[in-house]
């Protein structure tokens, strides 16, 4: 077993950040392939909350490799704070290799960002850290690339290739003032030193490590639903979070990929803007917020919450060719008497059994619930799947029956401990 992916099976913050570190502790390579800042994990080690932005979580475990790989787009000063912050926590950075194929997030992406997000007329709700406009000058073929930033020289002649394109969109569209090649310089020279030595051919180290037989968890930010193609467009990230997106986003070929794992919330929650069908308005939601503690690690946001969406993630489970599914915070629903699966959808009095890829039909879908009893007691010390009160596991059984992929993992609590191994991703 060489390369498993990890992907958020919903709208993203589905705790893959846990699981992602409680698969990390069985991998050799820990790898990103897409997003960037934008991304926020909590992780929990022994009562220590740590959190993460930009850097693999695998960060935590000091003989684990960590990649940050071609696909992702990385704001240079994040990146630094990111390791100064686990440096200062006595975490140490020396297995952190960073493709120097990655582009790079430039203060004026983060301008447009906001500029963009103002004018529109229909908001996204975008994290505001420029990952859009660092993706579409990629794609424009206007970018810059980490590779860039190994010395001043090679930042100032790219600095001066890109400027005078985005200075004219700034100053004639947006009434911005712009940016200098100076003023840059003298915010990102500082971290040159600090970013030189991370730089590798990171699609060679991952081959390599995949030739001598070694674990690679490939980690995706953001979730499904977020995903440019497949997701609930234009309230979308701009990359493929989906496990398709690990191959060109690290450097692989598609048939190097052996396992894909889904992880999924016991429910479903949402931060910005865009359709939800299973949204709980009012006290059900609230009560899963603060249990759940649903509020954004970026951008501290209170969450939209509502019931597990079995339609949503049966496409999901489609879309990224899940193997199995992490299924996460089942904890945050022992307080419930009764629990709520949506099935299908109902559009315009039909019944519609697949998730609909048109966003004006899903917004007028009614969901179709099965309800079940809850389990009502405190599952968090529970360890092996016999141990989990019989409407818990009956829960956990008519989930992975409806979505059609069997449950892997699940996790009751945020500790690397409270985790219920059902079938091992990396068999030993
Ligand atoms: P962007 O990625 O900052 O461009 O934001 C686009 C959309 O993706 C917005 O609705 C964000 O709230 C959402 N988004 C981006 N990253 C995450 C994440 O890590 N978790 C959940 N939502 C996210």
């Amino acid at each position: 077993m060489a390369i498993a992916v990890v992907v958020g099976a919903q709208w993203g913050d589905e705790g893959k950040g846990k699981i992602t570190d409680f698969l990390a502790a069985q991998a050799d390579v820990v790898a990103r392939y897409q997003g960037g800042n934008n991304a926020g994990h909590t992780v929990v080690v022994n009562g220590t909350s740590y959190k993460l932005h930009l850097i693999p979580s695998g960060i935590l475990y000091p003989n684990t490799q960590c990649v940050i790989g071609n696909g992702v787009v990385v704001d240079p000063t994040v990146l630094c704070s990111e390791m100064e912050y686990l440096n200062e926590r006595g975490i140490s950075t020396e297995t952190l290799a960073v493709s120097g194929s990655a582009h790079v997030i430039m203060p004026y992406h983060r301008v447009i960002d906001e500029l963009e997000e103002a004018e529109r007329i229909e908001k996204i709700g975008t994290t505001g850290r420029g990952i859009g406009p660092a993706y579409a000058d990629k794609f424009s073929r206007c970018g810059i690339r980490m590779a860039e930033l190994a010395d001043e020289a090679s930042l100032r002649a790219a600095l001066a290739r890109t400027l005078p394109l985005k200075n004219r969109l700034l100053q004639r569209l947006y009434g911005h003032p712009g940016f200098t090649v100076d003023a840059i310089l003298e915010q990102l020279v500082p971290l040159l030193p600090t970013i030189r030595p991370l730089l590798t051919d990171t699609s060679l180290l991952i081959d390599k490590a995949r030739r001598q037989g070694k674990k690679i968890l490939c980690e995706g930010a953001q979730g499904t639903l977020l995903d440019i193609d497949h997701g609930t467009y234009p309230f979308v990230t701009s990359s493929s979070p989906t496990a398709g997106g690990a191959a060109p986003g690290l450097g692989f070929g598609p048939n190097r990929i052996d396992q894909v794992v889904g992880v999924v919330k016991a429910y479903t929650t949402r931060v910005g803007e865009g359709p939800f069908p299973t949204e709980l308005h009012g006290s059900l939601g609230d009560e899963i917020r603060e249990r759940g503690h649903e509020y954004g690690t970026t951008t501290g946001r209170a969450r939209r919450c509502g019931w597990f969406d079995a339609v949503m993630t049966r496409y999901s489970v489609r879309i990224n060719g899940l193997t199995g599914i992490a299924l996460a915070l089942l904890d945050v629903l022992d307080a419930f008497d009764t629990l709520k699966i949506c099935t299908g959808y109902m559009y315009r009095g039909q019944p519609l059994k697949a998730f609909p890829t048109d966003l004006e039909v899903l917004r007028d879908c009614e969901p179709i619930y099965i309800e079940v009893n809850g389990w009502q007691q405190n599952i968090t010390g529970v360890r092996r799947w016999d141990d989990l009160p019989v409407a818990a596991q009956e829960y956990l059984q008519i989930v992975a029956d409806a979505i059609e992929c069997p449950v892997q993992l699940v996790s009751v609590g945020p500790g690397r401990d409270q985790t219920i191994t059902v079938k091992p991703v990396f068999p030993t």
